[in-house]
């Protein structure tokens, strides 16, 4: 896209000050809050969004935020996925309230804790399965057993992973962001897509285990080449390492996620952020085999694995009432026709601009990049990227009450009770965004 730096420059700078004209009660909670939290905030990503301080939330229902100061934003970023069912669905309300009247936490198994673990076999075709609270905890668990199981200690990821705050591996998604740790000697870390370099990647007999997205989210979209799954599933049995798909963002593909998808058959399958629909709750699923194993090695009880809030009745409850009520069937079909909406409707805007822009769907994720051909890696993924442009649109569409994710690169994400007339406000507020940067 043509325009002037100058230019976005000078509206970047109009739409800061809009923003903290018309946000006095967030910016002195914000200044407050200087006091008792690093950076004014209560976990540094919320330091993330393009206004010079964050709005602070008064209420959020369905796929909508209401701030302190009386903004309602049509809520895109849905909590990093993390309420990729919407928020406050009347089902989760009503079994958290359920939960917190019979207690939360017991360490003892409830009978809604079958219902979950059948559901998710059901969904995925993993027979067994175990509870974490956090996508980063069954990430790291997974990594646990696998290297237990295995006896090996190398772990292979594809540039532009993020898995989770793991000591090893921390992510690789933003320019810049990679760190040290990564190079570490137990962390191989090659190009999606790439065979030739999974064979290398692959070669000895150090490799416990390969963790991968069936499709890359934290980079855009970037979809598998055909045949990469069905190579890198004959690659890992034989080389003897094991295949660890983390579903926390392909969940959006569908019930059965991006595993269903694109016929996946994973060791392990690891799972948070939507299926707790807002409530810390997550899940790592087993192969019969490594089920058995796992019982035979004496390995359910295993250091390094678990914690005393893991599959309480209060996470197991949200879970249930998320999968069986809302991200359902009927769920996601609402969310995915919603999320074509949005796709075609940001189509018309690109097309308008004669720009080379290109839209790609994921199931209830929709992102739009600066670059026309689809990326099969990281690398072809950041030609698709303006960082200065994002901070620019992000910033425009918070003043316009739309919230789209902060991190680099578009992404909106559907739930589905996201409104019609919200999909067609976030395309119509990007056509304004565009247009006054561009003069047309
Ligand atoms: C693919 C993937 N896995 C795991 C995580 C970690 O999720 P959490 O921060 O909820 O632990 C993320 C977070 O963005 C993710 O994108």
């Amino acid at each position: 896209l043509n325009y002037a730096a100058a230019r976005l420059a000078l509206l970047t700078q109009r739409e800061r000050d809009r923003f903290a004209r018309q946000r006095p009660k967030s910016a002195a909670l914000f200044a407050q809050a200087q006091l008792s939290m690093p950076g004014g905030v209560p976990m540094g990503w919320m330091s993330a969004w393009a206004g010079p301080f964050p709005p602070f939330v008064a209420s959020a229902g369905d796929a909508r935020v209401v701030d302190v100061d009386g903004h309602t934003y049509a809520d895109f970023a849905l909590s990093e996925g993390a309420a990729l069912a919407g928020h406050a669905s009347p089902a989760l309300r009503d079994a958290l309230a359920a939960a917190g009247e019979r207690g939360l936490a017991q360490m003892l198994p409830t009978e809604d804790a079958l219902w979950v673990a059948e559901e998710l076999a059901r969904r995925f075709g993993l027979p067994a399965w175990h509870f974490a609270l956090s996508a980063t905890d069954a990430n790291r668990f997974a990594l646990r057993l696998a290297r237990q199981l295995t006896g090996r200690t190398d772990v292979v990821l594809f540039h532009g992973y993020y898995h989770g705050t793991l000591d090893e591996a921390p992510g690789d998604y933003e320019p810049g962001f990679a760190t040290a740790a990564e190079t570490s000697t137990h962390v191989r870390v090659i190009d999606f897509n790439d065979l030739d370099g999974l064979e290398a990647a692959l070669a000895g007999d150090d490799v416990a285990c390969v963790m991968c997205e069936p499709a890359l989210t934290n980079v855009g979209i970037v979809q598998p080449d055909p045949g990469f799954h069905v190579a890198l599933r004959s690659m890992t049995r034989r080389a003897g390492a094991l295949l660890i798909v983390d579903e926390s963002h392909t969940f959006a593909a569908g019930p059965g996620g991006g595993t269903r998808t694109f016929d996946l058959e994973p060791d392990m399958l690891t799972i948070g952020k939507a299926i707790g629909g807002g409530a810390p709750a997550a899940a790592h699923g087993f192969s019969a085999e490594l089920a058995a194993e796992i019982e035979r090695r004496e390995l359910i009880y295993s250091p390094g694995v678990g914690g005393t809030l893991a599959g309480s009745a209060f996470t197991i409850a949200a879970m249930r009432a998320t999968l069986e009520h809302v991200l359902n069937v009927d769920g996601f079909a609402r969310a995915h026709a919603q999320a074509t909406l949005l796709t075609d409707a940001l189509r018309c805007v690109v097309a308008d601009f004669g720009s080379d822009w290109r839209v790609a769907q994921l199931g209830c994720r929709v992102n739009y990049a600066f670059a026309a051909a689809p990326p099969r890696n990281q690398r072809d993924a950041y030609q698709g990227m303006d960082a200065v442009l994002s901070h620019y649109l992000r910033l425009f569409e918070l003043n316009r009450g739309v919230l789209l994710t902060p991190f680099l690169g578009n992404t909106a994400l559907i739930s589905p009770v996201t409104r019609t007339d919200d999909i067609a406000t976030c395309a119509a507020v990007l056509r304004d965004a565009l247009g006054e940067l561009l003069g047309a």
